[in-house]
């Protein structure tokens, strides 16, 4: 069971929130969530079901993290253990968290390796994304995993694919050239770009890009 509560700063003005896992009740909140975080073009057979929901808190309830403020979720953050090795290198988003089902969750694995996060469009830039990416550095320590993974998706990229490689746009992002929704978002909780991974996730705005981001625990050397 994890349970945080902090305040984040709407201007000058602090709201409560807290960070807990989810449970049953919590279900439909998270698939309204999702609607919301994930608008078309995204593929709406990608977004949560109950079963998948499910299998979180039964297979790895501590990667099963919600957001609540004044009663109601406004984010979710749900993560699976993985043995990450070399071979890695090109998996799909698909392959890795069994399609969101979780069935790869391995509790004896070295790293834990993000589904998806997401916050509700009116509570962004809060600071309560970065708090959820937070809990999950949490977790890592505490289970004494070696670093936090996932591909980040990259919405900014078909509009710039004319003028450049996935590689060049996600060197644009890192040097601050362009801001990515997501990329740019990653870089500013700490997580730090490996690789492209082409045909990541049917994800029509990053052209099935991804960018590999890890975070490494300071306190294992690997
Ligand atoms: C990505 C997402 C979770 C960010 O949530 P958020 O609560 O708005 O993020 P935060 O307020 O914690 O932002 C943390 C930092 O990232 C920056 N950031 C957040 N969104 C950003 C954006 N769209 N562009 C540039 N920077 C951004 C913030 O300025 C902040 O910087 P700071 O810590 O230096 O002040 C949210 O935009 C979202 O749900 N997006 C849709 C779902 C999605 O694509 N998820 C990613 C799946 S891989």
């Amino acid at each position: 069971m994890f349970k945080k509560e902090l305040y984040v700063f709407d201007k000058d003005k602090p709201v409560k929130a807290i960070i807990r896992t989810y449970s049953q009740e919590d279900f439909d909140q998270l698939i309204h969530i999702q609607k919301k975080c994930f608008p078309p073009p995204f593929p709406s057979e990608l977004l949560w079901n109950k079963e998948q929901l499910n299998n979180h808190i039964k297979l790895f309830s501590e990667g099963a993290l919600c957001l609540e403020i004044d009663d109601q979720l406004v984010g979710s953050m749900t993560g699976l253990i993985i043995n990450y090795n070399k071979e890695h290198k090109h998996h799909t988003w698909e392959d890795i968290t069994d399609n969101g089902y979780i069935r790869t969750h391995d509790p004896n694995g070295n790293s834990l390796y993000i589904v998806d996060i997401s916050v509700m469009p009116e509570f962004r830039k809060l600071g309560l994304g970065k708090w959820l990416m937070f809990s999950m550095y949490n977790i890592v320590v505490e289970k004494k995993l070696e670093r936090l993974l996932g591909g980040g998706r990259m919405p900014g990229y078909k509009e710039k694919s004319n003028e450049m490689s996935p590689e060049q746009y996600l060197n644009a992002v890192v040097k601050g050239n362009i801001k990515d929704p997501v990329i740019t978002f990653l870089l500013r909780c700490g997580r730090v770009p490996l690789h492209i991974i082409p045909n990541y996730l049917e994800d029509e705005d990053s052209l099935n890009y991804a960018a590999l981001m890890e975070w490494k625990s300071p306190f294992v050397q690997s």
